[in-house]
This record gives structure tokens, sequence and C-alpha cells, in this order.
């Protein structure tokens, strides 16, 4: 059976256009993978603790999931990266805010994202640990950071992909939904829009 993580990433919970449009893929992944098994993780209603002095002390020696299991500081961002690892398809819904990722997203990245557990540092670079799989990334903006006249720096698409890199996920795919801020006919063009690209992603 097919496990599949989303990441539901926006303050509102439900209510955000990045779920929805996120609940229209990962009814079509459910679709093509009869029996898939769905968990959420709502980031609005549990955030991850952010990353602190203890945090910070005990990443470094405690590189393994079995020493990190007895270090405090580190359970939470054991039991996110089990979770994470368990998963064969990820599914990522965020908010752009501030042109980039909103906080919880940000938080869930610092506890997953571990020296040692997730990725190794070499002198020529960091290699990521995890096996790669499907990462679908849903987002919802306000105005438009993609096409010939974005209105606005895009740092949060290529940085998703640099970090999920970095832990070894590169088969990564973006749907987005843009104008969600700029009236009912923008909106209506942009759902649209992003459910054409989740289509196009479900025939590949
Ligand atoms: C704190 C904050 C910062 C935001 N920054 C941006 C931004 O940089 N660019 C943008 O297009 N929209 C921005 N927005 C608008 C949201 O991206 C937009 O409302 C989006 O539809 C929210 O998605 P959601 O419904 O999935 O939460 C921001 C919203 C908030 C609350």
């Amino acid at each position: 059976m097919t496990s599949v993580l989303h990441i539901a990433c926006s303050p509102k919970g439900d209510a955000a256009h990045s779920w929805r449009m996120a609940s229209v893929l990962i009814a079509g992944l459910s679709d093509q993978n009869p029996g898939a098994v769905i968990s959420t993780r709502r980031l609005d209603q549990s955030p991850p603790t952010l990353a602190d002095a203890a945090f910070a002390a005990e990443m470094m020696p405690h590189t393994t999931a079995e020493s990190a299991r007895d270090a405090g500081a580190l359970q939470e961002s054991e039991r996110l990266i089990e979770e994470l690892d368990a998963a064969e398809i990820l599914v990522i819904s965020t908010p752009m805010h501030n042109f980039t990722v909103p906080a919880a997203l940000k938080a869930w990245i610092d506890q997953v994202v571990r020296f040692g557990r997730t990725f190794h540092s070499t002198p020529t670079g960091k290699i990521g640990l995890l096996r790669d799989r499907p990462v679908y990334i849903v987002i919802a903006s306000g105005g438009f950071f993609t096409g010939e006249n974005p209105t606005q720096p895009d740092f949060l698409t290529p940085y998703l992909r640099a970090i999920l890199a970095t832990i070894g996920y590169k088969d990564i795919h973006f749907v987005t939904a843009e104008a969600m801020s700029r009236g009912p006919e923008a909106l209506a063009a942009g759902e649209a829009s992003a459910r054409r690209q989740i289509a196009a992603l479900l025939v590949r």
C-alpha cells in the first residue's frame, strides 16, 4: 500500500487555498494508488518547536537515530524524520509568505534537515541520506511570482528545491495557485491553472 504524507503548512489549516488544491492532488494520487494511506501533519495545529539552544547543542553529537532518541531536544526531530522517511510520496501544501516559506514550514525544515541524520557534509558539499521519492509542492500566493510578468521575487521554489535535495529528495514537482488575493476572477483563474497543472502531473 502506498503511503502519502501531507505536510500542511498554512496557518489557515483546511480553509487554506493551498490545502484545497492539495486535496485535489491527493484525491488524484489516491485514484492512481488504490488503498493509499494518507497521513496529514497539520503545522497549524501542531507547529514544530523552534530549534533552540538545546537542539543546537545536541544536534552535532547525536547524529544517529538511536542516540537521538535519548537526546531530549532531538526526540521531536527524530519523530518527524521517521514520519517523513516512512512516506513513499510527500505532498507539501504551503502559502508564500514574504516571498518564501511560512515560519511553520521553516521550523519543520529545521527539525528534519539534520546533520549526520538526514545529510552528510563533505568537502564538496552536502549529501542527502534519505532515498529519493516523488514530492509534490502545492503553493498558494496572493500575487504572481511565475510567468512572464512576476510582480515579486521567488525565494520559495528555489529554496525548497535546494533544501529538499540536501536530504536526498530530487523528484520535485510544483503546483502554483497564484493571485489568490486579487479578487474573485483572478482567484478562479489561479485555481483553474492549478487544477490543470495537477492534471498534467497525474498523467505523467
Ligand atoms: C504573513 C503573510 C505574508 C504573505 N506574503 C506574501 C508574499 O510574499 N507574496 C504573495 O504573493 N502573497 C503573500 N501573502 C498572501 C498569501 O500567500 C495568500 O493569501 C495565499 O493565498 C495564502 O495561501 P493559503 O490560503 O494556502 O494560506 C502573504 C500572507 C501572509 C499572511
